[in-house]
């Protein structure tokens, strides 16, 4: 059985107080589903989110981080480094990072292939602007997105893979794909997983769904065969606002 989950991609937001105050309030939280957890503050305050959630079951993942293992990469973060300090999974590919710091499939692939290196599982995003959705090219822009950034893995590598689609015209928007989209969409990831790397690697990977998922739609989205839970971004600013999306399943 694949695993559900959600996790809060933090963004860039949040000194420490306020990730200190978001931190013990999502400590407070009560959680009535099986979902994993997580959250992803940026790097500043991961040692101490870190720290202050051990005994909880919330686990604290990076946003990003470099492909090479150290060296002159002014204002960049290694695998090593997250590691070191005990994080154990990385968002990639985020369209935010593709869009505004050019990262290309290559580069992700090259990091992707880091992460795994260091024993580090992967979120792997991906996700079709609204001209490639009105064109009708949705389809072949994810399909492009996995296979250059993934399919030079082995099948047995996806056991460190999570994969996030996130159209890009619902992130941040309030316009959220219908769950009819993202089940279709999710379906299409499995189907491409599984022409790949067969049936049994394909329902073993989970697939989160990402891009204005709130308390009041969560439910929905995740009652599809093929969502395995959300990237929330804007409500995982929110304790309340989140953990009514964890318990959403
Ligand atoms: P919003 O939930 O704010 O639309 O952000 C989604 C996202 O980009 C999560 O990574």
């Amino acid at each position: 059985m694949r695993k559900q989950i959600v996790a809060g991609n933090w963004k860039m937001n949040n000194g420490l107080i306020q990730a200190e105050t978001l931190i013990s309030e999502l400590k407070q939280q009560n959680q009535t589903s099986e979902a994993e957890v997580m959250i992803a503050p940026s790097f500043t305050n991961l040692w101490h989110a870190f720290e202050s959630t051990r005994q909880y079951p919330i686990e604290v993942v990076a946003q990003n981080m470099h492909f090479s293992e150290d060296g002159a990469y002014t204002g960049e973060v290694s695998a090593g480094m997250l590691k070191s300090i005990g994080i154990q999974t990385v968002i990639l590919g985020h369209s935010e990072r593709r869009a505004y710091f050019n990262e290309t499939d290559e580069a992700l692939a090259k990091k992707v292939d880091t992460a795994l290196k260091h024993d580090i599982r992967v979120i792997f995003c991906f996700g079709e602007e609204l001209a490639d959705r009105k064109s009708g090219n949705h389809e072949t822009v994810v399909e492009n997105q996995i296979k250059n950034a993934l399919f030079h893995l082995k099948a047995s590598d996806f056991e460190h893979i999570i994969l996030a689609y996130e159209p890009v015209w619902a992130i941040g928007t309030g316009e959220t794909a219908t769950p009819e989209q993202a089940q279709s969409m999710h379906a299409f990831i499995r189907k491409t997983l599984a022409d790949k790397y067969g049936q049994d690697i394909a329902e073993s990977v989970s697939i989160l769904y990402g891009g204005s998922v709130k308390p009041n739609n969560a439910k929905e989205i995740f009652s599809k065969p093929d969502v395995d839970g959300g990237l929330i971004g804007g409500a995982s600013l929110n304790a309340e606002d989140f953990f009514a999306i964890v318990n959403a399943f």
